[in-house]
């Protein structure tokens, strides 16, 4: 099978930038949101990033327009019916997704493969709510999608071989690097990562160091790009919190258990970065201050 046609389902932070990069690889692309004030947002986001690209002469203004050009937004499921591949970024709920799933496997055509951008939940689970158990996979992109360069691909027991290979040339194409992994939580990054970045709020609540200094350790220490608080409250302390317990849930062993101080701050509402405070104050977003 050749993909022509992509359809992204959710317009969010992770939907909006994989549209965003379908599309500019040269893919017609529908990407579907609940309603149309979530689609606006969403493709003001993606209007911004080519903005800053072009800025930065990565593309140019041609180039911008024929991106947008080959974007097209919707609240309908139906447009997603002739697509090649649907790559869904919804909320990360179980139910939900598997409800959506249901959904869109009468509505689009047969052969096309179902994506699911998760960073934790199991894409069997997922996969059981559909018919299509050989063409169903993971694709799971990082923030900001537009910059990242990787994509986990990710195979269940069911799905056959051609598909994954599909998949990885699909990746490929859009301009990332794909990896393969299997349907374990987390797969490779977040299995790596989530006890990394849990294990620095562990540090700061035995006083190993604060806020800035374990930040500067990382990043100036291993030449990470960010600190882990930093990045902590760039992917939302709430997102992680979420996919620790689901790691948690399936590994049961303390390295994924999410620490006290982390729990606190979520139900708090102190989400990083989006909510303006989390192990930073954004007030002034350019000078973020350490709060711990
Ligand atoms: N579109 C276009 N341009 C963008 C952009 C976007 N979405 N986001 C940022 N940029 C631009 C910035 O405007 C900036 O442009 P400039 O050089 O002209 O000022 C440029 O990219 C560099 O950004 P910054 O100056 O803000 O800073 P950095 O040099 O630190 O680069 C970064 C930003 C690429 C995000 C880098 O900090 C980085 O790699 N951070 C780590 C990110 C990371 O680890 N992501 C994975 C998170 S985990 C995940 O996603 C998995 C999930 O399951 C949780």
């Amino acid at each position: 099978m050749v993909i022509k046609k992509v359809g992204v389902l959710g317009c969010g932070l992770m939907g909006s930038g994989i549209a965003q990069v379908s599309a500019g690889a040269g893919y017609s692309t529908v990407v579907k949101e609940i309603a149309d004030d979530f689609l606006k947002k969403g493709l003001s986001s993606i209007e911004k990033s080519l903005g800053k690209f072009v800025e930065k002469g990565t593309i140019t203004r041609d180039q911008r327009a024929e991106t947008l050009g080959r974007l097209k937004g919707t609240t309908k499921f139906e447009d997603l019916g002739d697509c090649d591949i649907v790559i869904e970024a919804i909320t990360e709920n179980l139910q939900l997704k598997r409800e959506t799933y249901a959904t869109i496997d009468k509505i689009v055509k047969p052969p096309a493969i179902f994506a699911s951008n998760t960073s934790s939940l199991v894409v069997t689970e997922m996969m059981t709510a559909t018919k299509r158990v050989d063409r169903f996979i993971g694709m799971h992109f990082f923030n900001p999608v537009p910059l990242m360069k990787l994509v986990e691909v990710v195979g269940t027991i069911t799905t056959s071989k051609e598909i994954l290979d599909e998949a990885m040339k699909f990746a490929a194409s859009l301009g990332k690097v794909p990896i393969r992994t299997s349907d374990r939580s987390g797969f490779v990054v977040n299995r790596l990562l989530v006890p990394y970045l849990l294990d620095a709020i562990r540090a700061l609540e035995e006083g190993v160091g604060s806020v800035e200094d374990i930040d500067n350790g990382m990043r100036l220490g291993c030449g990470y790009p960010m600190g882990p608080f930093t990045l902590l409250d760039f992917v939302g302390l709430e997102t992680t919190y979420y996919i620790a317990n689901i790691m948690f849930e399936e590994f049961r062993e303390k390295r994924f258990a999410p620490p006290p101080l982390l729990k606190r701050l979520v139900l708090a509402g102190h989400h990083g970065k989006k909510t303006g405070r989390g192990f930073y104050d954004y007030s002034d977003p350019a000078n973020p201050k350490p709060l711990y």
